[in-house]
């Protein structure tokens, strides 16, 4: 319901906050104060839209940035209405510019494994600005952060960190192409790697031939050339890829655990003949764990399949919630970068130092609390339980470690897109703004993933889960 401009205007934002806030969340009736008195009681409770300061922000967004954000997912397009607004977060829970509260299971895509603001990590972050902001030399708080890395994943012998997750795939395709004297990457359909040139491209004529053509405006059409696309699922095809172009490939990459166009969990043998093919054609195989890296386990997916890849590429948790990526893997082939080699990398604010100390302490209290297998347990008995109820409405959860997909039922499990339910993005949009109602916020995409992290209680789960419920019943 609009509110009239004039009453509008009186209304004293912060205390209307404040009150929404006291009131908690989902709770839209508040009662308004003006001036000295109340207003008369049938005008005094009404209905505040939950979302006019947003509203008021992104059309001022809109006048000085492209779609009115910074990454398009952000401006609600797929799911329709106008994007919030969020002024804090804390633990599991966002709050909007209007004061309201949110469950949050978006988790800023991943990277707060812990939540948000956590207080060891806010400590040590805290510190850190008391101690310097970036230096452009040497420092023993990126050492620190290799070390840990270095002394417990296997297959990371050495690394180079950078400043997203997008900078590290761009530069671990700079090094297998160096290392190997060819220029070919294969990607799988359904798997995103940031939004390098090379690989924003899908399937060209089909996936019959490998053959790729250009995704977005902008990225040059000869470099569909130097990309192969292969299907998720599918040993015999890419086995026929791989051989036919085998001396022109430097090297396969993809996201062992695909979360980019909803979670298309891989079978074990399909990654397992896929790391024996390329090591038989003689193929570099990159692992990109940039979700997937110290999220399922602490050495990622690469860990919990015991496969080892030649070089794996990290972001998101590994800075704890600020601007960190990473590449890494055989020393042989890291060694290639400069100054050791002739692959030309480098950044101005490469490991920051806050973004350092964010993600050690990150790293060190799911260590030292083994969060890992704590988290796998917590999600798995919440979406077990969830399944059961969500079924016989017609929706399913699927999962792996703490990371989950709402999607439309199917007998059998979805590997690749193109065995999702008809309908999804449709569906998903009726229940995102249900759940988001109600104080639930999702990620504003059906194909994007929610993450539970150490903030979300066993309470706070309950209480997303019967939202979740009551949102996927018929209307
Ligand atoms: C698997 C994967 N690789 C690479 C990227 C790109 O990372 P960034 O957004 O930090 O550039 C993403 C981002 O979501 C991702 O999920």
């Amino acid at each position: 319901m609009s509110v009239p401009s004039i009453i509008e205007q009186k209304i004293d934002r912060t205390k209307l906050s404040e009150k929404i806030e006291r009131m908690g969340r989902g709770k839209m009736e508040v009662e308004v104060t003006m001036g000295s008195g109340l207003l008369e009681s049938a005008t005094s409770k009404r209905q505040i839209s939950k979302h006019d300061d947003s509203k008021s922000l992104f059309s001022r967004a809109l006048r000085v940035a492209p779609g009115g954000v910074h990454s398009p997912v952000r401006a609600f397009k797929s799911v329709g209405g106008q994007p919030l607004f969020f002024k804090s977060a804390q633990g599991a829970e966002l709050v909007s510019v209007e004061g309201q509260r949110y469950i949050d299971f978006c988790q800023s895509f991943g990277p707060l494994l812990l939540g948000h603001r956590d207080p060891e990590v806010t400590e040590v972050v805290r510190e850190t600005l008391d101690l310097a902001w970036t230096f452009g030399a040497c420092e023993p708080y990126s050492l620190e952060l290799a070390e840990w890395i270095v002394d417990r994943v296997p297959h990371v012998e050495k690394l180079r960190f950078v400043s997203s997750g997008t900078e590290a795939v761009m530069s671990a395709l700079r090094v297998a192409r160096a290392a190997t004297g060819r220029s070919r990457v294969v990607k799988f359909d359904g798997c995103y790697h940031g939004h390098v040139d090379s690989l924003l491209m899908k399937a060209g004529s089909g996936l019959a031939d490998g053959q790729a053509a250009t995704d977005s405006a902008g990225v040059s059409p000869q470099l569909a050339n130097e990309t192969l696309i292969a299907p998720l699922d599918d040993l015999d095809r890419v086995a026929d890829i791989l051989k036919a172009h085998a001396s022109s490939i430097a090297a396969v990459i993809i996201e062992p655990l695909p979360a980019n166009y909803g979670l298309l969990i891989q079978r074990r043998e399909f990654l397992q003949g896929l790391a024996a093919l390329c090591r038989e054609l003689g193929i570099l195989l990159i692992f990109d764990e940039v979700i997937s890296g110290f999220r399922v386990a602490r050495g990622g997916m690469a860990e919990v399949l015991g496969i080892r890849p030649d070089l794996v590429t990290y972001g998101k948790v590994i800075g704890g919630g600020f601007p960190v990526g990473a590449y890494g893997g055989r020393a042989d082939l890291m060694d290639w970068v400069a100054p050791s080699g002739p692959v030309y990398q480098a950044g101005t604010l490469s490991a920051n130092p806050v973004g350092m100390r964010a993600g050690l302490a990150t790293l060190q209290k799911a260590e030292r609390l083994q969060i890992w297998s704590a988290l796998e347990e917590r999600t798995a008995k919440w979406v077990d339980s969830l399944n059961s109820e969500l079924h016989s409405r017609g929706w399913h959860m699927d999962r792996f470690a703490s990371i989950f997909w709402l999607r439309g039922y199917s007998e059998q499990p979805v590997r690749r897109l193109s065995q999702l339910p008809s309908g999804h993005a449709e569906a998903f949009r009726t229940v995102f703004h249900k759940v988001l109602d109600r104080g639930v916020y999702l990620a504003p995409s059906g194909f994007e993933v929610g993450f539970v992290g150490w903030a979300h209680t066993p309470e706070i789960l309950d209480e997303a889960a019967r939202i979740l419920r009551d949102s996927v019943k018929s209307p």
